[in-house]
């Protein structure tokens, strides 16, 4: 590639390298509906998504909070940055170079450049440094008694830190400020204000981002009293540990192929694996897994299959807990975790979101010393035959089980199981887990199937108290509804919104908020003209102050996405068949209303009298027809 002469030549080559979903799913995690991507907002707080994407035209827009622009809006807005430091930073990740004097070169950017320049050369200094000294030689020996070969050392640039305190300034003082030194992370202040290095007499892992630049180090002590075991770079303009997973570099293309990542607790279990062909291990660097990890890895792995490889012990299973709910969260609004088996799954597959599995070797051993003592081929069956989470978390609380635990006992272990049990969606696969659970500790099944209802219906009225009452016999008819509605807002041209308007006209709605949100539609549908876009800023301009009616929308247009692009027969069907829903779901409560009514009568007379009714509402029905026609 030639250097662009001008600023605004290396603008236009940026804007053409630069794909916006590539600049967004680091930071949201986003699911494809149609030709667009949906996710929750990252510029204000929701839960259901209202963001999206469009990659075509390169342009975000969140129809919850009107942010919205291009690629580089969004960089601006999420990192909070000029215009021009956001060039220069992508200049720097594209090896482009600006052209001097042509913008402000001012010092944020010079500051970054350079702290990357010396990053690279202590990397290969440290690499040298482990090949070729004999104050080395123990960590050499260190690495080789762990199975990790010259090629290793090559492949990962594995260095070695000089036990003196400014063996790294000294080397490099020349070329670079002692501030870029300390900005880089790599010296530090004593007590006595000594500038001294940061690293000293360690084993030197450089931590590279997704381009595979090296941005800080992690550091293992060699000998057993050096405190902390491991030492890592701080935070510094180039690195944030809370966004960066060791490894990625090399695994990301391996999560796009293998379509599935394995989350590892440290750099040796990553090296280990990653170096006997297990390219798809990460690991956080000495952090907690947070949600901007967990975005990094949906940006890479399609059908966010998630493998945790943690320890066992018990820390490492607050460690999966934990991760599991950052995992959630960051998946939050996007439909449900993958809980069960595949062949229940594909029965609705665009519901889940994310399947978490786990890895958990028999022996506790962590990866890396299971891979070196069984070898990467058992590791990999294990993979493959790795529970998913809710099975391995019931394993875990069931294993405390002993026959001759007392009622009391019993108790407290159903309380620990019951959060599992209840979060399975599907009431079929929810019913296997119960008869499972209560054969394995000897329990009526029909005790615990009325455990987990009465703990449902004690959520359902806490959640009804707070959005309107919506019972479970009539949630086919609120999704119904939300269907009609939402074919307002998919691309319908002006024939197909009037056989909308006039079959949702005599439509009884039974929830108040869709009711209000119907009474909206009919009123600024004709104000706009048609246009969806204008359509949906309206109505939420109309519910600017009202959170619940913005979310219900928001949930309107992520359902109309699936409703883009209808043959106009397709379109009239999904009308049809949607407001027939609704007046089934009337007819039900009728024909119940009777029943309770007429207690003494038998089945048939009351469906005489339900037909009867019917019947009745026909001929009413197609007198008003014949009014309007008249
Ligand atoms: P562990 O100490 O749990 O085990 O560190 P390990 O990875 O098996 O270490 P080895 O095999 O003895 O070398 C797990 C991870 O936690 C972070 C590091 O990222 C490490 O890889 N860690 C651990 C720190 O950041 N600081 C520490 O002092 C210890
Ligand atoms: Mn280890």
């Amino acid at each position: 590639m030639t250097q662009p002469k001008t600023y605004s030549e290396a603008i236009d080559e940026i804007r053409s390298r630069l794909d916006i979903l590539d600049a967004v799913q680091s930071r949201v995690v986003l699911k494809k509906r149609g030709a667009n991507y949906w996710g929750c907002c990252p510029f204000h707080n929701e839960k259901t998504p209202s963001f999206c994407v469009s990659p075509q035209k390169g342009i975000f827009k969140c129809f919850g909070c009107g942010e919205g622009g291009d690629a580089i809006t969004f960089l601006m807005k999420i990192n909070n940055q000029s215009f021009s430091d956001v060039i220069k930073d992508l200049a720097l990740q594209f090896g482009i170079e600006l052209p001097k004097g042509s913008a402000d070169n001012n010092k944020y950017n010079e500051e970054k450049q350079q702290i990357k320049k010396l990053l690279e050369k202590a990397c290969d200094y440290y690499n040298n440094n482990l090949l070729t000294l004999p104050e080395a030689k123990g960590a050499l020996e260190y690495l080789e008694k762990r199975g990790i070969t010259k090629d290793i050392i090559d492949e990962y640039k594995l260095g070695y830190s000089k036990k003196g305190y400014t063996e790294l300034q000294n080397e490099f003082k020349s070329e670079f400020t002692p501030i870029i030194f300390e900005k880089a992370g790599l010296t530090v202040q004593t007590e006595k204000g000594d500038t001294v290095d940061r690293f000293r007499h360690r084993i030197m892992i450089p931590i590279r981002d997704e381009s595979g630049s090296v941005i800080a180090f992690g550091a293992r002590a060699i000998e057993a009293n050096q405190n902390p075991k491991y030492l890592n770079s701080p935070d510094t303009p180039l690195y944030n540990k809370s966004r960066i997973l060791y490894g990625i570099n090399i695994a990301k293309d391996s999560m796009i192929k293998e379509d599935y990542v394995v989350i590892m607790e440290g750099y040796f279990d990553v090296i280990s694996a990653q170096a006997a062909g297990l390219k798809n291990a990460v690991a956080s660097c000495g952090t907690a897994l947070t949600v901007d990890h967990v975005r990094l890895i949906a940006k890479y792995s399609k059908s966010r299959k998630i493998y945790l490889a943690f320890d066992t012990d018990s820390a490492g299973l607050k460690a999966t807990q934990r991760s599991t709910d950052v995992i959630k969260e960051a998946f939050t609004g996007l439909g449900n975790i993958k809980m069960f088996d595949q062949a229940y799954s594909s029965l609705s597959e665009d519901k889940y979101t994310c399947e978490i599995r786990v890895i958990a070797p028999f022996d506790s051993k962590d990866p890396d010393e299971y891979i070196r003592e069984y070898g990467i081929d058992q590791y990999k069956k294990y993979i493959k035959q790795a529970p998913l989470l809710i099975d391995f978390e019931l394993e875990q609380a069931l294993k405390d089980y002993k026959p001759d635990f007392s009622p009391t006992d019993k108790l407290a272990l159903v309380k620990k199981i019951m959060p599992l049990i209840e979060e399975i969606p599907n009431n079929i696969v929810q019913n296997e887990y119960i008869r499972y659970v209560s054969d394995k500790i000897d329990l009526d099944e029909k005790a615990l199937i009325r455990e987990v209802n009465r703990s449902k219906s004690l959520q359902n009225t806490v959640k009804s108290e707070f959005t309107g009452i919506v019972t479970k016999s009539s949630n086919f008819c609120e999704k119904a509804q939300k269907n009609l509605l939402s074919l307002f807002l998919a691309d319908v041209n002006k024939n197909n919104t009037n056989f909308l308007l006039e079959n949702i006209k005599n439509v009884k709605f039974i929830n108040k908020n869709l009711i209000i949100i119907k009474e909206a539609i009919d009123k600024l549908i004709y104000q706009v003209n048609n246009d969806v876009e204008k359509l949906i800023q309206s109505l939420y301009n109309e519910f600017a102050e009202d959170n619940e009616l913005k979310d219900i929308i928001t949930d309107l247009i992520y359902i109309a996405e699936s409703f883009k692009g209808l043959s106009d027969k397709d379109f009239k069907a999904a009308v049809q068949e949607n407001r027939a829903k609704i007046e089934q779901y009337h007819t039900n409560c009728e024909k119940k209303e009777f029943a309770s009514k007429y207690k003494d009568l038998n089945d048939d007379d009351v469906e005489s009298m339900q037909f009867q009714m019917q019947l009745r509402e026909k001929i009413k029905k197609k007198q008003t027809i014949g009014e309007k026609l008249s």
